[in-house]
């Protein structure tokens, strides 16, 4: 290999370091991904994000969801920006924060139909891959290490039951003063994970390569701190 490409993972001169952090709806992967980015000085990446604003400018353009053509172009003008906020990542759609308008129910049900376009997809790899820069990228999706950074050096699974995801909406929910029934939240996830992990393009599944971390039990701050962890561990074993 020649001087200056070796790959050792971690700070290579042409590849800044990726850390990849995918699991199911509901899991937390926001929350985490915007502590590590902030731990480590990283960007951050909110893949979720690009599939919502591809659905919501798909909804108020008029297009139906089977307008591949229509909806790559969408992709193509996408101008999207993230910052690792205290709760959560911050999304910016053209220069201005996004606040819940992403998060509707339609913006949501248009997204998961969106994504599960093959063309959609591939429109929208080059645009997640620009977000690699030096120092680093914590990219939170579902395909993040098996599809978009199958390079990357660190690779989380985030998991836990779909109870407790449950769960932990249903008190988000509650907290905001919106009225929900806990049934209604446990079978839209149920749906939404098996509609996810059995569709034929990108499903949510662990890397190979991937630690697999069940939060089902643990607090945000554990979790946060077994993946930094898994960084320190990466960093030390490459001995950079
Ligand atoms: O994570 P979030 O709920 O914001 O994702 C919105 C939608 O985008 C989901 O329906 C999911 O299927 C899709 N998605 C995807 N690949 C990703 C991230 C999200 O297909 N890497």
């Amino acid at each position: 290999m020649m001087a200056g490409t070796r790959d050792s993972g971690l700070g290579t001169r042409e590849k800044a370091p990726v850390l990849t952090i995918d699991g199911p709806s509901g899991v937390g992967k926001g929350s985490v991904s915007a502590r590590v980015a902030r731990a480590l000085d990283w960007h951050v990446l909110d893949s979720g994000a690009v599939y919502r604003a591809v659905a919501a400018a798909a909804l108020e353009k008029g297009l139906k969801a089977d307008d591949e053509a229509g909806l790559v172009s969408l992709c193509e003008s996408l101008d999207l920006q993230f910052e690792a906020g205290d709760n959560g990542i911050l999304v910016f759609l053209d220069g201005r924060a996004v606040d819940d308008r992403l998060r509707t129910e339609s913006v949501s049900a248009m997204s998961s139909k969106v994504a599960v376009l093959p063309a959609v997809r591939a429109a929208l790899l080059d645009l997640q891959r620009g977000f690699r820069r030096p120092p680093g990228l914590v990219a939170d999706g579902r395909d993040m290490g098996t599809v978009v950074f199958p390079d990357a050096p660190i690779k989380i699974f985030l998991d836990a039951s779909v109870e407790e995801r449950a769960n932990r909406r249903y008190k988000q929910l509650k907290e905001k003063g919106e009225s929900v029934k806990f049934l209604r939240l446990f079978r839209d996830l149920e749906a939404r994970d098996r509609r996810d992990r059995e569709r034929a393009v990108s499903p949510t599944v662990a890397a190979d390569d991937a630690v697999v971390i069940d939060s089902t039990r643990l607090t945000l701050e554990q979790v946060v701190n077994r993946v930094l962890d898994e960084v320190q561990r990466r960093v030390d074993s490459s001995g950079t």
